[in-house]
């Protein structure tokens, strides 16, 4: 568990663009596992989860509701982007919440943010949109899009 800390967060620190103050500290996603029906899906450089001496290069955070599990935040390191790593972690969290008994997926974010393209072509829809929902580091307000996901079975 300790072990998968620290791989999760090096992802963590690696993946985020810190203008956006998006990332996570260790705290915040310690108390959000002991908080309960939270989970989290590691993977390493060829799509499996990592051993002990490998690390992990990507990583999902998800919260499970009822019926329905959030996406609270997916990251991939940079030099490891672009080879179908998300759509393989995306893919693994929608069968696992499945199995934890979610029929859908939902995520939110900023307005404008790449990932946008990722998350449609895997087959989530917007639901929604939240004006001047996030606030960045220079005093930037932005809008969050909300999406869900169907999950097929
Ligand atoms: C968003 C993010 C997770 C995507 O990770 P990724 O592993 O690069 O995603 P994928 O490879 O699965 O798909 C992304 C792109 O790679 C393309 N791709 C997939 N397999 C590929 C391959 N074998 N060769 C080349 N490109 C490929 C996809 O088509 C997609 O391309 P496009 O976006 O240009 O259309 C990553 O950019 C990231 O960590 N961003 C910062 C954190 C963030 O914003 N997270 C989301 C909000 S919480």
């Amino acid at each position: 568990m300790t072990e998968d800390l620290d791989k999760l967060m090096e992802v963590m620190s690696a993946a985020f663009d810190p203008n956006f103050g998006e990332a996570w500290t260790r705290r915040q996603v310690e108390d959000a596992l002991l908080f309960g029906h939270t989970y989290y899906n590691l993977v390493a450089a060829d799509g499996s989860w990592p051993d002990l001496e490998t690390p992990a290069v990507g990583f999902t955070l998800s919260r499970l509701g009822f019926g329905e599990e959030e996406l609270l935040l997916l990251g991939v390191s940079p030099e490891y982007r672009h080879k179908g790593l998300a759509r393989n972690l995306l893919m693994k969290l929608s069968d696992s919440a499945n199995k934890r008994g979610a029929m859908r997926l939902l995520l939110e974010m900023r307005k404008g943010n790449s990932a946008e393209k990722l998350y449609r072509a895997f087959g989530f829809y917007q639901i929604g949109e939240r004006p001047e929902y996030y606030r960045f580091k220079n005093g930037e307000r932005v809008n969050a899009l909300t999406f869900a996901y169907d999950i097929k079975i």
